[in-house]
């Protein structure tokens, strides 16, 4: 018999997942091998059940193979028969179209069969991995057969992958066509990067060691820089990437978001409402581009080829449904400030790219040095304390610091101090996935970000993205070679104020 985590036994988590896109890339490499170890970590409860939805004529036993061959290639933890069985026995498959109203009542009856047989308990769980021209069609689809009415019991939830729009407009525009159906706490809007372990442990380093906190602020930080580099390339998503960019794929959710946890301010609790009110408060804070902040502190990059690990790859503009005059930036480095008092003065760095020469997600805090009255008056270096937050590959936490070289009278030396969460005693760290999942069955939004959050981030983004349009004959693409750090200007825009982008420090 399958037994429940006893530490989650009191959340009302019976339910059914409902993916819309069950035989799609996102279910395979990641909702299923989160499933997985959701099973595993024995986090799921005991009535549940997983139901997707594909257009694909196939068989429930063909499609759980299907998931098993994802599953033994994608899942963080290796197989095991135990799990795998108790897994297979949650799988259902439903071939329908879901444009086609008429079938969802097919659907609401399927799943009123297994709230029988497994009791479920009507609690519902309407995940959509389809492309986001879908989003509506879904949810007016469930509306009209009254699969999402809810009066609090039975619940309804409905999950939204990104993009969350393109702009402000649309954005707003599916935003008000979801709450004339789901009320906004019961829409949970992923950005996967919340889901990372090392960003749920921006709050604790920050709000449990005195030491970091107390110097969190513009009278103690020089610097702040958060990077998402990348070494792929756009791959077969050419298309989609066409029509985004790294403004929106980047940027406008997973910086932002990073960002405001960075620099919020404590909330008054850890309850979701308190928490997504301070963040809002650091977007809202950001000061406002002006046309000479734009062209002097916004740097845009497309990537021509190069050699990557020793293999050439291709430019942007010759990959897959990419257009050979292509205009879009795989690059984007930005400096902006934060108008409040803790961050005054203080510029926060950003950069994301595709097909740099490094591939890490960081978060790097530069401590203001001291004067160099006592040491340092020979050396021409002084290196300053660092704080790195490795969001991945690699995941854990670096300090550095000034101490005494041991083989000479009076050399100063940067002593490195690691941390790394991937250590064979720790085990591996659950995927963003996994924890964000079972958020949603347990009812926790915390991870996912409130509407007033996205709609402050496009006002934000567009701003960039509108002046890009505006100037994009002043961007000489491509300007980076693969393999590279970027283009020169984004060097530029540290060396002018006597910085630099700190790369690779320690990994
Ligand atoms: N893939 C990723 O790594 C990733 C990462 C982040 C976010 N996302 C987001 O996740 C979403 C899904 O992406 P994806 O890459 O998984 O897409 P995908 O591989 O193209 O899958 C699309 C899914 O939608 C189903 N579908 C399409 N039209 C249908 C219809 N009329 N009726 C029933 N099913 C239909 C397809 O079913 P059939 O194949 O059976 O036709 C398939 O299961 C997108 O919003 C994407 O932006 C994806």
């Amino acid at each position: 018999m399958y037994i429940e985590n006893e530490a989650f036994k009191h959340y009302r988590l019976s339910s059914i997942m409902v993916i819309f896109g069950g035989t799609g890339d996102l279910t395979h490499r990641k909702l299923m091998p989160a499933l997985y170890n959701l099973v595993y970590d024995q986090l799921l409860p005991e009535h549940f059940a997983i139901v997707s939805i594909g257009r694909k004529d196939m068989g429930l036993e063909q499609y759980r193979n299907e998931v098993f061959s994802s599953i033994n290639k994608y899942s963080r933890n290796k197989i095991d028969e135990t799990y795998w069985a108790r897994l297979k026995e949650l799988i259902y498959y439903l071939q329908i179209d879901f444009t086609d109203q008429s079938e969802y009542s097919k659907l609401k009856v399927f799943l009123e069969n297994i709230d029988i047989k497994v009791q479920t308990q009507g609690n519902r769980v309407f995940y959509l991995a389809v492309a986001p021209e879908f989003f509506e069609t879904i949810v007016q689809g469930l509306h009209k057969s009254d699969l999402a009415e809810s009066k609090g019991t039975p619940w309804k939830r409905l999950v939204i992958e990104k993009p969350f729009g393109k702009d402000l407009v649309t954005a707003r525009k599916l935003n008000n066509k979801l709450i004339e159906v789901f009320k906004e706490n019961s829409i949970y809007r992923i950005d996967h990067y919340l889901g990372k372990e090392m960003i749920q442990n921006i709050m604790v380093l920050r709000f449990c060691n005195s030491v970091f906190e107390s110097l969190w602020n513009n009278k103690f930080i020089d610097n702040i820089q958060i990077f998402l580099n990348e070494k792929d390339g756009v791959g077969t998503r050419g298309g989609y990437y066409e029509s985004s960019g790294a403004m929106r794929d980047m940027v406008q959710n997973h910086i932002i978001q990073i960002l405001s946890l960075v620099a919020m301010e404590p909330p008054v609790n850890l309850k979701t409402d308190a928490i997504r009110t301070e963040k809002l408060k650091v977007i809202q804070a950001i000061e406002e581009f002006t046309p000479e902040l734009l062209r002097d502190n916004v740097v845009f990059g497309q990537y021509g080829k190069g050699v990557i690990d020793g293999t050439t790859v291709k430019a942007y503009r010759e990959e897959e449904k990419v257009p050979e005059n292509s205009r879009t930036e795989t690059f984007v480095a930005l400096k902006l400030h934060i108008n409040n008092f803790r961050w005054a003065g203080t510029p926060f760095y950003i950069r994301t790219g595709k097909r740099l020469g490094a591939k890490s997600a960081e978060i790097v805090v530069q401590f203001k040095s001291l004067p160099k009255i006592l040491y340092f008056k020979d050396q021409n270096v002084q290196e300053p304390n660092l704080l790195i937050i490795r969001i991945q590959p690699n995941v854990g936490v670096f300090f550095q610091f000034n101490t005494k070289d041991f083989s000479t009278y009076h050399d100063i030396f940067a002593t490195k101090m690691e941390t790394s969460y991937n250590s064979p005693t720790l085990g591996n760290t659950p995927e963003a996935y996994e924890r964000l999942i079972f958020d949603v069955l347990r009812g926790d939004a915390t991870l996912f970000s409130r509407w007033d959050e996205v709609e402050a981030s496009w006002i934000f983004a567009d701003r960039i993205i509108e002046f890009k349009y505006r100037e994009q004959k002043r961007f000489n693409y491509p300007n980076y070679e693969a393999g590279t750090m970027g283009p020169v200007k984004a060097f530029e825009l540290l060396a002018r104020d006597g910085r630099e982008w700190w790369n690779n420090i320690g990994g």
